[in-house]
């Protein structure tokens, strides 16, 4: 059938549009913030590999999510998404209000956004490091500055440092719980603690691998009126294509991020599936539990091979490799499976990151890993 288009000749000259042969445009520069900023690119590139490289999940979503996706009708794809009646379902899974809940486009967004709402020129972002990259570039963006409060060669939560450094300027203090890329967690104690001596500025505590510990603050949402939550359906859930996170917090600080948030940046294929993904707690559950199994014989096989480590709460692993650490992520990348070199992050010099996925996937991973070690070290020796 032809296209009501299909008899229209494109225009192809440049005359069509009228536009005078010797006009230049001077375009604005972006705003000083944005010329400062670091351009930032994920490594994403060809994945077709196993991929323990972005801490997704390794498997798949719910079979129960692939069931809604293939009933979407072409008629929920011509509205625009309407996402009120998926924050009631998914407020009334996580026992709050739907007011104190917004679904964003992925828990980026939710950074993005929150950090759009409330940072202005001489506020400061607190922030332990080495953590998740883009509370930085989204506080870049900003007119304010970040902070960052280094964590010791452990890389356990600064907790007493980072207390020190709270001033009158404190606008926001992220902390990722588990944190990327060491696995380190901060306790609810050290978490409500600060909350209370830096009652002037929003906490934010990224729950992004949530599942894989087991322990949340969601709970105090509306309690503590300057805790807020966020959580992604990226990791546990399977679901890092479809961009879909949330931002738990008391009723008036989520209607100021609304005015920010698009009102349509969740869109209607995520929502459709999102009951489905929360009703089937026990595939999440089955996830979990297999990742934590795996964990377990990933971290001995680490500790056979005598790789150091550090404890992880999370569906990853950080592993010191030493300065060889780029050839070792490219020898991994040539035995199939991806691992994501984190030594530019601040502490983790030679560091690499490495993704939990299957007890059946780590057990191809053990075997990626014990050649590419052979190889390294009998280099070393051959030298
Ligand atoms: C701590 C943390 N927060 C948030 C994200 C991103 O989540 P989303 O995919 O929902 O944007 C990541 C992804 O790696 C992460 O490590």
């Amino acid at each position: 059938m032809p296209t009501p288009f299909a008899s229209a000749s494109a225009p192809t000259a440049r005359k069509d549009y009228n536009v005078p042969e010797a006009f230049t445009a001077i375009r604005p520069a972006p705003r000083a913030r944005v010329q400062a900023m670091k351009e930032y690119h994920p490594p994403l590139g060809s994945r077709d590999a196993l991929r323990l490289d972005f801490n997704e999940n390794t498997l798949a979503c719910s079979p129960k999510v692939r069931e809604v996706l293939g009933s979407i009708s072409t008629d929920a794809l011509t509205r625009y998404p309407e996402r009120e009646p998926i924050e009631v379902i998914l407020a009334a899974h996580l026992g709050l209000d739907p007011q104190q809940v917004a679904l964003t486009n992925g828990v980026d967004e939710a950074i993005h956004v929150l950090f759009e709402t409330f940072l202005e020129s001489g506020d400061e972002l607190l922030l332990p490091v080495p953590t998740y990259t883009m509370y930085e570039v989204y506080a870049s963006a900003t007119d304010a500055r970040t902070v960052s409060v280094q964590a010791a060669s452990d890389l356990q939560f600064p907790f007493e440092r980072l207390l020190a450094a709270i001033t009158p300027r404190t606008k926001i203090i992220a902390i990722a719980n588990p944190n990327s890329p060491s696995g380190s967690v901060a306790t609810r104690t050290q978490i409500l603690e600060i909350a209370r001596r830096a009652p002037h500025a929003v906490v934010l505590i990224d729950e992004a691998y949530y599942h894989f510990h087991g322990e949340t603050i969601l709970d105090l949402i509306g309690k503590v009126q300057n805790l807020v939550v966020a959580r992604t359906f990226s990791k546990a859930y399977g679901l890092a294509g479809f961009r879909l996170g949330m931002l738990a917090g008391p009723v008036d600080l989520i209607r100021w991020v609304r005015r920010v948030l698009s009102p349509y940046s969740v869109n209607s294929l995520a929502l459709a599936c999102l009951p489905a993904a929360l009703d089937d707690q026990a595939y999440l559950d089955w996830y979990a539990g297999e990742v934590l199994a795996a964990r377990g014989e990933f971290e001995q096989a680490l500790d056979a091979a005598c790789v150091p480590r550090w404890p992880s709460h999370a569906n990853f692993v950080l592993v010191e490799i030493g300065s060889r650490h780029a050839e070792f992520a490219r020898r991994m990348r040539e035995a199939g499976v991806l691992v994501r070199d984190r030594s530019s992050d601040p502490g983790c010099d030679g560091c690499v990151r490495i993704t939990i996925g299957t007890r059946q996937q780590m057990r191809q991973a053990v075997t990626a890993l014990n050649n590419t070690l052979a190889v390294l070290r009998a280099a070393v020796v051959a030298q």
